[in-house]
């Protein structure tokens, strides 16, 4: 079978064997199977955060799990989503009840069950900001456990997911604790201006969404057109004095503090810098609008987009001494 529909690079591969899962019963059941005991295995969401680069010789288990639920008490909402629904569904859910906390992550590509996986974050909020709890199936005993919040080791793009317990659970449903009384969070400077804009001054989570939704429209590549996968590296955090010798050369150079006391550098700006903005390379490229996402024009191959990735990375290296890490997970 192709992966083809199933990854938003749109990376013509293909899986030797593919299961859809639609309830946790169907999980159990499928890990049960011989199937399983003589593949390897690969856990799919959205696709959204995964760049093939050879065809899957193995099991890919589609993650489908749907649903979500309420539970009001005072001004606190606890909203339970299956692994499966679209991310952005469960936004819309949300501002429509106006259940607050999530509207800044609005049109973030992907499923709820992969959103703990990497702790996605934009526009000032991350999922660890109103994670309650999520329910997992683990692989060697068959059975579910639920992790709260401290369990999850929580970092920048991080978890224990992607960590110490990689491949080790599956996330069938995850739990948030949101709110009745939004706290709107505008801090991130293009959200303002982009409020401004419209003549809003008084935003509620519906404005919110709206304008993180058109900020991101205009900046990044929509998948259903141009293949990517959001931001293909991540933000490098370096320690103090390497930033002093990174400023001494570019005083120029885009960070941030962050609260560990290191800084965090803008990896598109430390790309676009290196003249990669917009460059077309065969079929695959960055995005004119945002250095940070790599695109597939049409028929890339996973291989050509690791290929850019590694002379986008030896390139930041030389010129500013840093060396980016990937987001996207390599197959
Ligand atoms: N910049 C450039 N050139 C570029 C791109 C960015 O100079 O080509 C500069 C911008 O001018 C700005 C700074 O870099 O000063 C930050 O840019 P932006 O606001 O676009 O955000 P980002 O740091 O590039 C991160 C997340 C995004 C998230 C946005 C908004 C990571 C790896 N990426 O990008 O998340 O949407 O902030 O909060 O942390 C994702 O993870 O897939 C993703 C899209």
């Amino acid at each position: 079978i192709s992966l083809k529909p199933y990854n938003s690079f749109g990376i013509d591969v293909k899986a030797s064997f593919f299961a859809e899962i639609f309830s946790e019963n169907d999980l159990k059941a499928l890990f049960e199977s011989e199937i399983v005991k003589s593949n390897l295995i690969l856990i799919m969401g959205g696709g959204s955060n995964m760049l093939f680069t050879k065809d899957f010789d193995g099991l890919v288990v589609k993650m489908s799990i749907k649903g979500i639920s309420n539970e009001i008490a005072g001004e606190t909402v606890k909203v339970t989503a299956g692994a499966g629904e679209v991310w952005n569904d469960l936004v819309n859910y949300c501002v429509e009840h106006g259940f607050a906390g999530i509207e800044n992550l609005s049109l973030i590509p992907g499923t709820v069950g992969a959103s703990p996986i990497q702790n996605i974050g934009a526009y000032g909020v991350e999922l660890k900001d109103v994670f309650e709890s999520c329910t997992a199936f683990e692989i060697e005993t068959g059975t579910f456990k639920t992790f709260n919040y401290e369990e999850c080791h929580f970092g920048y793009r991080e978890s224990v997911f992607k960590a110490r317990l990689k491949g080790k659970y599956i996330i069938t449903s995850v739990t948030f604790n949101l709110s009745t009384q939004p706290n709107i969070n505008t801090s991130y400077g293009a959200i303002e201006a982009e409020l401004e804009k419209r003549g809003v001054q008084k935003p509620n989570i519906a404005d919110v969404s709206a304008a993180v939704s058109h900020i991101r429209v205009s900046k990044l590549p929509d998948p259903s057109t141009i293949g990517n996968a959001g931001s293909f590296f991540k933000n490098p955090v370096i320690e103090k004095y390497e930033f002093a010798d990174v400023v001494a050369n570019h005083p120029d150079v885009v960070h941030y503090p962050t609260a560990e006391g290191k800084v965090k550098l803008a990896a598109g700006w430390l790309i676009e810098q290196c003249g990669w903005k917009g460059k077309i390379v065969g079929e695959t490229g960055t995005w004119k609008n945002q250095a940070l996402v790599l695109v597939n024009h049409g028929n890339a191959t996973g291989k050509e987009v690791y290929q850019l990735s590694e002379q986008i990375i030896d390139s930041v290296k030389s010129t500013f001494g840093v060396t980016l890490e990937r987001e996207v997970n390599i197959l």
